[in-house]
């Protein structure tokens, strides 16, 4: 049995007054029983929403974090063991937006994954086509190179601790959403890939989707069956919004 999981992920946005208002209202929100809730705010607000959410039952998770575990020399990093200390679950590894803006390469990725590992936190690697890829019919391979960037590497056990997140990047922000039958091919085919290796963690591990997820479409993607939940962008930054969209995976 897989506890559905809902995280939101702020992105770069926020400043004190916003992220204290919203901070408020998750703090206010009625939590589904049996979902696992977090939330992924700029890291210079992670130690705050850590403060405010702990007690509710909230998980926090940093957006990025750097190659190597311990602190060190690593100008403008921060070290997975220094996000721990603060209360930190969670890391988000390879969402789009690092891949395609800030160039970070499946080496990179590989190494922020298993330094994650090694303190402790759990990665949500993020996987997903763009739409020139979709188009030319691409969109499992590109996924699974994705994903066996982490496999072939490390073994499909280090799935046994972490989550993924399949997310579109035709999706992100555009307010265009994989069709639930779209997204549950992906997600299907991803643990078919992970089963080859080990069934069993296939069988557990959490496949969220993301892209232009709201409470109005959250419920039908979260029915399909290899839908584990969802990484929500925009629509997190809205309590109330976020809030019924956790509901949404709780029924
Ligand atoms: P979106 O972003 O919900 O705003 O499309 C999702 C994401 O980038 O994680």
């Amino acid at each position: 049995m897989r506890h559905p999981m809902v995280a939101g992920n702020w992105k770069m946005h926020g400043n004190r007054a916003g992220v204290a208002e919203l901070l408020e209202g998750l703090r206010n929100m009625p939590l589904p029983r049996g979902v696992e809730v977090a939330v992924f705010p700029p890291t210079l607000f992670i130690e705050r929403a850590v403060e405010a959410l702990e007690q509710g039952g909230i998980s926090v998770g940093a957006q990025n974090s750097a190659i190597q575990s311990e602190q060190g020399a690593l100008t403008g990093e921060v070290a997975p063991e220094q996000l721990a200390e603060v209360g930190c679950k969670l890391v988000l590894i390879g969402h789009s937006e690092r891949r395609q803006i800030l160039g970070e390469t499946e080496e990179v990725l590989r190494r922020k994954f298993a330094a994650a590992q090694a303190s402790g936190l759990m990665p949500v690697l993020c996987i997903g086509e763009t739409l020139e890829e979709r188009e030319a019919g691409k969109t499992l391979e590109v996924v699974g190179r994705q994903l066996d960037s982490i496999v072939d590497e490390f073994g499909a056990a280090v799935f046994a601790d972490a989550v993924i997140a399949y997310e579109p990047v035709w999706a992100i922000g555009t307010g265009l959403t994989a069709t639930p039958q779209q997204a549950q091919d992906v997600h299907a085919a991803i643990r078919a890939q992970l089963a080859a290796k080990d069934a069993e963690v296939a069988a557990g591990v959490r496949l969220l989707y993301g892209g232009s997820v709201k409470a109005a479409n959250a419920a039908e993607l979260f029915g399909m069956p290899d839908i584990d939940g969802g990484l929500i962008g925009g629509a997190s930054l809205n309590a109330d919004e976020f809030g019924a969209i956790c509901r949404a995976a709780g029924n």
